[in-house]
């Protein structure tokens, strides 16, 4: 079999995204918190390809980002067209014999088995070039494919420099071709800038190659929506909206439940496990890994996170957090980066987490801050707790050990601990360590004066006939 490599063109401004910041190319533009480059470079990496070479330009330095792990980076630091790019990868690319398959960065909705299918369909007819093709009921902004009467192609034409019968083609360029590597090296000098946008057009080649007498084919893909090139901010919706359908389905037939996939926003990157049920309103992005059985929502937002099985998680925001099984943790929690939380423990109802461990079967049901502490097992830390952290300029760690009670509206100032099974006294603003099996008290002692509160009335009531 001969080498493969690929190519994939992101360096275009994306000047119909109508977009006044010029830090961010067009193919950075998320979808579901992921870049449409990464989606067609995740599409390529499962083909074996030898080589993959992205070509970056304007905000060229957010693309190399999202592109340096998976593949070489090459510059073009003036867009001068499609055909421009392809001259920019010739330093990586133009010395070695195989086939190269060139992408838009722009597509996300290509598929590994569709591009595949095209480099064998490549192959198996010895074409010099195939280009992937489609048919479109609105093929408007798309290059045209011109064949001839035996059904060759001939040509692509840009919508721009279509006559009119040519405009009246539905049968378009989806942007992906095979080419042979040399052929194409080769020949790119042939490029000109003689059309209606005075650049060097790629889908010239077409023709290039037609009068060097090269094999030119093509293939239709079957599902055209796969073809979708984002150009503008409405192709953009058009294009998450079919992404997230996609997940989700592929998600509810490996046995996850989602009882409202039109309300449910699940990476390209996240992983489920069987017998999980996400309820309506949740998001799950990044890298997360979600284990089995577990229930999840309404109205969660997850990022980056590991969660174990057998979970209950509702109206919860968390983010860089790792869970283990058997927790019941909402409504209405908060965790971000450095959390660990360990199995069955119950956390919700207003709380906020960060950076701390919680133990195993460890409870914090009400209004409190744990930040920057290390929580051992079966601990209860109990309503409007606060671990004071920071003092305005450093961070400390607090440490409450296991079997530890922490009394109603505690306030640790960190870095303090609190032993094994002590206990510190509602109210208490704890600033010295517990010793284990201790009782830490620290508030005044409440003093009780007879008749006060009738003194206080007439007092009261005094100063308002004052006023009248
Ligand atoms: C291109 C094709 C068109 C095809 C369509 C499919 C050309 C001339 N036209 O048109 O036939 O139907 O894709 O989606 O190729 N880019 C660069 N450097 C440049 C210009 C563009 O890297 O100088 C990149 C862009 O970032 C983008 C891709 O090439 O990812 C395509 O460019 P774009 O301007 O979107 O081309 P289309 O007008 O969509
Ligand atoms: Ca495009």
């Amino acid at each position: 079999m001969k080498e493969r490599y690929a190519i994939v063109l992101a360096a275009g401004k994306g000047t119909r995204m109508k977009s006044l910041r010029d830090d961010i190319s067009k193919v950075s533009y998320p979808i579901l918190k992921t870049p449409l480059l990464k989606y067609v470079l995740m599409a390529l990496h499962p083909l074996g390809l030898k080589k993959k070479v992205v070509v970056v330009g304007f905000g060229g330095e957010t693309s190399s980002k999202i592109a340096e792990k998976e593949a070489e980076i090459v510059w073009q630091k003036e867009q001068k067209g499609t055909g421009h790019a392809i001259m920019m990868a010739a330093p990586n690319l133009s010395n070695l014999e195989g086939n190269t398959i060139v992408c838009c960065g722009d597509t996300p909705l290509l598929t590994t088995q569709t591009l595949g299918a095209l480099l064998d369909y490549h192959e198996n007819n010895h074409n010099d070039l195939t280009i992937l093709t489609a048919v479109l009921d609105n093929p408007r902004g798309y290059g045209r494919i011109i064949v001839d009467e035996k059904g060759q192609v001939e040509a692509i034409r840009e919508q721009k420099d279509c006559s009119k019968e040519e405009e009246a083609i539905k049968t378009i360029n989806a942007g992906v071709y095979v080419f042979d590597n040399k052929k194409l090296f080769d020949n790119l000098d042939k490029l000109s800038t003689e059309n209606a946008a005075h650049e060097y057009y790629l889908t010239d080649m077409v023709g290039i190659f037609n009068r060097l007498g090269y094999k030119v084919g093509h293939l239709s893909c079957r599902d055209f929506q796969e073809t979708l090139g984002v150009n503008d901010r409405v192709q953009l919706a058009e294009a998450a909206k079919i992404i997230r359908k996609r997940i989700n389905t592929g998600l509810m037939l490996s046995g996850v439940s989602i009882e409202d996939p039109d309300s449910t926003y699940i990476g390209p990157e996240v992983e489920i496990g069987q017998d999980t049920v996400i309820a309506p309103n949740v998001h799950i992005y990044g890298t997360s890994k979600i284990g089995q059985g577990n229930e999840i929502g309404p109205d969660c937002h997850f990022e980056n996170v590991e969660i174990g099985n057998g979970n209950t998680i509702t109206h919860t925001h968390l983010s860089e957090v790792r869970i283990g099984n058997g927790n019941d943790l909402g409504p209405y929690l908060r965790a971000r980066k450095g959390v660990v939380i360990g199995s069955h423990t119950r956390i919700g109802n207003f709380n906020e987490l960060k950076n701390s461990n919680f133990g195993d079967g460890s409870k914090c049901a009400h209004l409190s801050y744990v930040g920057d502490a290390d929580v051992g097992e079966r601990v209860n830390i109990g309503c409007g707790t606060i671990i004071a952290n920071y003092d305005g300029v450093n961070k400390f760690r607090s440490k409450i050990k296991d079997g530890a009670f922490v009394g109603s509206g505690t306030i640790l100032i960190s870095p303090v601990t609190l032993g094994e099974k002590s206990l510190s006294a509602a109210g208490s603003v704890i600033t010295e360590d517990v010793p284990d099996h201790a009782m830490g008290i620290a508030r005044d002692r409440q003093v009780n004066k007879e008749g006060y509160a009738d003194l206080y009335r007439l007092q009261a009531e005094a100063k308002k006939n004052k006023k009248e």
